[in-house]
């Protein structure tokens, strides 16, 4: 999700409500491909598969949640059948996401699936870790490649905090397991708050290289009516300067295809990230978009347009053709970025994170 050129200023609105005029992709791309009309390439969609969690973070939901009725959710079929017509598209990652992907019953049936479905190089899951010393193991049977762990303190008061519900210890050892299970280079996602865990920033990077783990810190983003996050923000750049003092980072060019900007430590294999939606915006080179659980496609993770899938989906008389045709015109309305940073106490996004997917 980041970059250097591109600032959140320069985020024109008009921009952001485009809709789409034509409905077929642009002429100078194949046919077959995704391309939105920045000439972005889409090779990497990010599939929530339920809404719900068994934590509660404080950033990312409110205390009483009202999650979506059954009937309202993607079946687990129709998560496999959206999949495949991105990878037909020549979508070759996708990223299992919730809400927690792992409270889903059968959650496993459906990455089974996609772990199989040939064109699909790179599967990938990201979850709290609550249910990872049960899951580890059966994950990596069935392809998922690597595991992204949100982890924001070491201390179990502070994480029963943040989490309002979750269990350190139980995600400690999820962690544990990952390793056990084979899977390496596991990520954590700290987001960074002040005053809530800037002081573990240090013992965190410490624990990632004690377990051969990379770490992304991550700026908090306005996703959801939550107020009062500017109080809380911490730039990147910051903990930068924080974490530098105690550790020789040294600038690395590696990227994962996405927004976060690496850092490694002589000696150490762990690499340090820093996703930075506002002070290092990255949307010109997204290559990403976002399906929710409710089988709505968002081109942008900041921005209010969608194109609903579900009623194609549900549509007898639809086939994967006008599934396709829905995903292309989406090209039309990816908008070249989000302005987070003005949406800081005023969310513009209504939508919680655990709609759309980490
Ligand atoms: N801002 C930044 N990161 C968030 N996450 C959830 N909500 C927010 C937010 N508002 C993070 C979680 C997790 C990932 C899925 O997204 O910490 O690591
Ligand atoms: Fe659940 Fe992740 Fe949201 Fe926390 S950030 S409530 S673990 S979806």
């Amino acid at each position: 999700m980041h970059n250097e050129t591109l600032t959140p200023e320069a985020t024109l609105p008009e921009l952001q409500h485009f809709r789409p005029t034509t409905s077929r992709a642009s002429a100078s791309h194949p046919e077959g491909t995704l391309v939105d009309k920045y000439g972005r390439r889409i090779t990497y969609v990010r599939l929530s598969i339920t809404d719900r969690c068994d934590f509660r973070c404080t950033y990312c939901m409110a205390e009483e949640m009202t999650f979506l009725p059954r009937s309202e959710v993607m079946s687990l079929e129709e998560c496999l059948r959206v999949a495949g017509v991105f990878v037909g598209l020549g979508v070759n990652k996708l990223r299992i996401t919730g809400g927690e992907p792992l409270v889903r019953k059968e959650a496993l049936w459906l990455i089974e699936r996609l772990g199989a479905l040939p064109g699909l190089d790179n599967l990938v899951l990201t979850t709290n870790g609550s249910q990872l010393e049960r899951y580890a193991g059966s994950l990596r049977a069935a392809g998922v490649r690597r595991l992204n762990i949100s982890l924001d303190s070491l201390r179990a008061d502070r994480f029963k905090a943040i989490t309002r519900i979750g269990d350190l210890d139980k995600v400690l050892r999820g962690i544990a397991a990952a390793g056990a299970a084979g899977f390496s280079r596991t990520k954590l996602n700290t987001v960074m708050m002040r005053g809530v865990n800037d002081d573990e920033f240090v013992d965190l990077v410490r624990f990632a290289m004690d377990h051969e783990l990379d770490i992304s810190f991550i700026e908090e983003m306005p996703l959801g009516d939550i107020h009062g996050r500017n109080s809380v923000f911490i730039s990147s750049d910051e903990t930068l300067e924080r974490l530098g003092k105690h550790f020789a980072l040294l600038p690395s060019t590696e990227s994962s295809g996405g927004p976060a900007r690496y850092w490694r430590i002589p000696g150490s294999a762990t690499r340090v990230g820093f996703i930075s939606p506002h002070s290092h915006n990255f949307c010109d080179t997204c290559n990403r978009v976002r399906i929710t659980a409710k089988g709505e496609l968002y081109p942008c993770l900041g921005q209010n347009d969608a194109i609903q899938l579900m009623p194609i989906l549900r549509d007898p008389a639809a086939g994967d053709a006008e599934l396709r045709q829905a995903i292309m015109d989406s090209m039309g309305i990816k908008p070249l970025g989000h302005d987070f940073t003005e949406q800081m106490e005023a969310p513009k996004v209504v939508r919680f994170m655990s709609m759309t997917g980490g």
